[in-house]
């Protein structure tokens, strides 16, 4: 089964060739296959012209399934003949899922396979093409024929992200340097696809000290029969950058490792309130709230000002109840225990929204794909409380896929399957401890995982779930693409339409179900979804625990919808991969570097991004413990202006994020995208984004606050502040 998943750009654009020479935007397209396509002379001139920047469905092209062939035109300049090799390089980036590429009638690469080949369907609609082509196959100066036989197994469909590109190779077309890491040790591996001599260097810096602590280099020559490897060993909070620059390219490739540092320090033993300002529920509808307070257990609660029909269970800190009249009703929480008092005003905001600030808890999906059952939900909500996430806030627990049955009970009533014995049961035990149940489903007939969908099921399923004590709903596109692609109309009504049905059903229950739309971001969903009643809309494809799909995601596709969230309406980036996540029965360590974690975490908390855990928590380590509750960081996500960060700068491989606060200060976050460790002059950088007269700075990660002054950002690492102008 190819699971549905928009695709992910990677961060590569034709400037990652040294000297791109050549860039196409479009070609001409035809479904159906036929090998006298590859061939330079074939008349194409009656072919369809399709961009090369957008996929399949994004062109209406209805059936996007099978065979299909692109056949792009372009002068190659015999300028691209003087470079430091003798072959030329076809950037073609990401192909939805498999292609062989011919240049003038010849083959030149293949990513993937397909249904006939041996290996039988493979798609590759990740990976970046880059071909090296010998410069004898190509006709300088004169008209040349990339055809690209594309097999599509799934949705979306073709060439989706980029222009393809053509230029002299860069190094990392010869050289690979990897950082490669097996059970707990890393390894810096170089592989050549021909002889090449260079420098190597291996710096490791104190991250925590922010300072050079060796520095080491010497020669090295790789040949493609011999891997170069070199053992990378860090102490404590270090960090390892490993740099090979080739003698005769001059360009540099880097790697770097370090270990996962703890910056956010513990909290302390009396309590913390470490939750949300304020907190939405409808008149009439259950109140399912839990006072997050951190400190040494047992704890005492109380709260002033509560109104008529809300209890506080004094031992749990859970309000139960509901409150007739609309209105604000301002409560101070307080818990106690032996070590002090704490108190924090609230604001219960009984009235027509909900979802006030993004919901923080945690999703099967990205750990447990399709084989997460009951047992598995119940052990990561148990740990939430046990392990002390429910303390930051973490209230929802959201069951993804593959909760349902094979068929409906004869009255058309959906089902669990048998992995759900007492879904009802879960859902009382969530809210006895003030947590709330969240669910998945699709608008089709069947979700992205083939199970039974919603369709024609509307009324009853949403009467169901509240009947279960559903509170989240997760609303995934996938099977309605059967009533969507045949139809003419792809007007915005029409994609807003089977969200819109579902929503007046959801109204008409007796409780909140905070509406989560899951459809990829189709359709600029983010300037219509708010006009559905929805409190929030997946922005993109499905995230994956690399770099370049966080770079994708975070990165590249949330800049500029920062006007679409706030308070009840949110953007909605997906889920976090930082713990252990696996999308199956196996898990692993997240694939994101230390450094990158912290970038993940910073980004979602500057986009007031909802914040669901994807890992299993019962297995949630010290590290990730310290990214996911850092109670000033998941402040700024949950401060209740609701403004979403905007980019204020991009440079030279940096992104400059801000967004304002409810105090009057400024969330700022300073990534570095790139490979090589960032020296920052703070007050340089800050002026850079019109912060010029600062009173202070507080670090978010260390929670401390800190001087003007040279500062060092990791390769993909962030520094995360808030900032106090004059
Ligand atoms: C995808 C969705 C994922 C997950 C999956 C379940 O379409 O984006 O987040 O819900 O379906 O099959």
């Amino acid at each position: 089964m190819k699971k549905f998943l928009l695709m992910v750009a990677l961060a590569l654009g034709c400037s990652v060739l040294v000297s791109a020479q050549v860039s196409v935007k479009e070609g001409r397209f035809r479904k159906g296959d036929n090998p006298a396509w590859s061939q330079a002379g074939f008349n194409d001139s009656d072919w369809q012209v399709l961009s090369l920047e957008k996929d399949w469905t994004l062109q209406g092209i209805q059936n996007p399934y099978g065979y299909a062939w692109y056949r792009i035109h372009l002068v190659i300049p015999s300028s691209l003949k003087q470079g430091s090799t003798d072959r030329i390089v076809l950037d073609l980036g990401p192909i939805d899922d498999a292609d062989e590429t011919f240049l003038n009638g010849t083959l030149v690469g293949k990513t993937g396979s397909n249904p006939g080949d041996a290996a039988g369907f493979v798609g590759e609609w990740q990976t970046p093409r880059r071909y090296l082509v010998e410069p004898k196959l190509v006709r300088w100066d004169k008209d040349n024929v990339i055809a690209v036989r594309v097999y599509n197994g799934g949705d979306p469909g073709g060439f989706y992200a980029r222009p393809i590109c053509l230029g002299k190779p860069e190094l990392a077309d010869f050289v690979q340097l990897t950082m490669v890491k097996k059970e707990d040790r890393h390894q810096a591996v170089i592989h050549a696809k021909a002889q090449s001599r260079g420098l190597v260097k291996v710096v490791v810096r104190d991250v925590l000290e922010d300072k050079v602590v060796s520095e080491k280099e010497w020669k090295a020559t790789v040949s493609p029969r011999a891997d170069v490897a070199i053992p990378v060993t860090m102490q404590g909070q270090q960090q390892v950058t490993v740099t090979y620059t080739d003698d005769k390219f001059g360009e540099t490739l880097t790697a770097s490792a370090s270990a996962p540092y703890i910056l956010t320090p513990p909290a302390p033993a009396t309590p913390r309130y470490n939750g949300p300002l304020v907190f939405g529920v409808r008149p009439g509808s259950p109140v399912i709230f839990r006072l997050a307070f951190s400190g040494e257990k047992p704890m005492k609660y109380a709260v002033e000002g509560l109104p008529e029909g809300v209890s506080l269970d004094p031992d749990k800190g859970v309000l139960s109840g509901s409150v007739a009249k609309a209105g604000d009703y301002p409560l101070v929480l307080v818990a106690k225990n032996a070590k002090g008092e704490a108190r924090a005003e609230f604001t219960l905001k009984v009235g027509a929204r909900i979802g006030l600030t993004p919901p923080m808890g945690w999703n099967s999906w990205n750990c447990w794909g399709l084989s997460v059952s009951q047992e598995k939900v119940m052990s990561s909500a148990a740990a939430l409380i046990n392990r002390g996430l429910a303390d930051y806030g973490y209230a929802y627990i959201n069951i993804d896929d593959a909760w349902e049955a094979e068929e409906r009970a004869p009255d058309g009533r959906i089902v669990t399957n048998e992995k759900f014995p007492d879904i009802k049961g879960l859902g009382d035990w969530l809210h006895s401890n003030g947590l709330k149940m969240g669910i998945y489903s699709s608008p089709g007939d069947r979700t992205c995982g083939g199970y039974l969908g919603t369709l024609d099921h509307e009324q009853q399923d949403a009467e169901t779930w509240n009947e279960w004590g559903v509170d989240y709903l997760k609303y995934d596109w996938c099977g309605y693409r059967k009533v969507f692609n045949p139809d003419p109309d792809h007007s915005v009504a029409a994609y807003a339409r089977p969200y819109m049905k579902m929503q007046q059903y959801l109204r008409q229950q007796p409780r909140d179900i905070f509406y989560s739309l899951c459809q990829y971001g189709m359709a600029q969903v983010w300037t219509w979804g708010h006009a559905v009643d929805a409190n929030s809309w997946r922005t993109t494809g499905d995230i994956t625990d690399t770099w370049e799909s966080l770079y994708d995601i975070g990165f590249k596709r949330q800049v500029g919808l920062h006007p679409y969230a706030g308070p009840g309406h949110w953007n909605d980036p997906d889920m976090l991969v930082v713990g252990k996540v696996g999308w199956s029965n196996s898990l692993r360590d997240s694939r994101l570097t230390p450094d990158e974690q912290y970038a993940h975490i910073s980004l979602w908390s500057l986009l007031a991004a909802n914040m669901l855990i994807g890992c299993d928590i019962a297995q949630i380590d010290d590290f990730t413990f310290n990214l996911l509750c850092n109670n000033e960081v998941n402040a700024v996500n949950q401060d209740i202006l609701g403004h979403q960060a905007h980019m204020d700068l991009e440079e030279d491989g940096v992104q400059t994020w801000s967004r304002d606060l409810y105090d009057g200060s400024i969330a700022v976050g300073i990534f570095n995208l790139n490979e090589e460790t960032l020296p920052v002059d703070l007050a340089g950088a800050l002026a850079k984004v019109g912060l010029e007269e600062v009173a202070k700075v507080r670090d978010l990660w260390r929670q401390k606050d800190i001087p003007m002054g040279l500062y060092h950002i990791a390769p993909h690492g962030v520094l995360y502040l808030k900032v106090t102008v004059k």
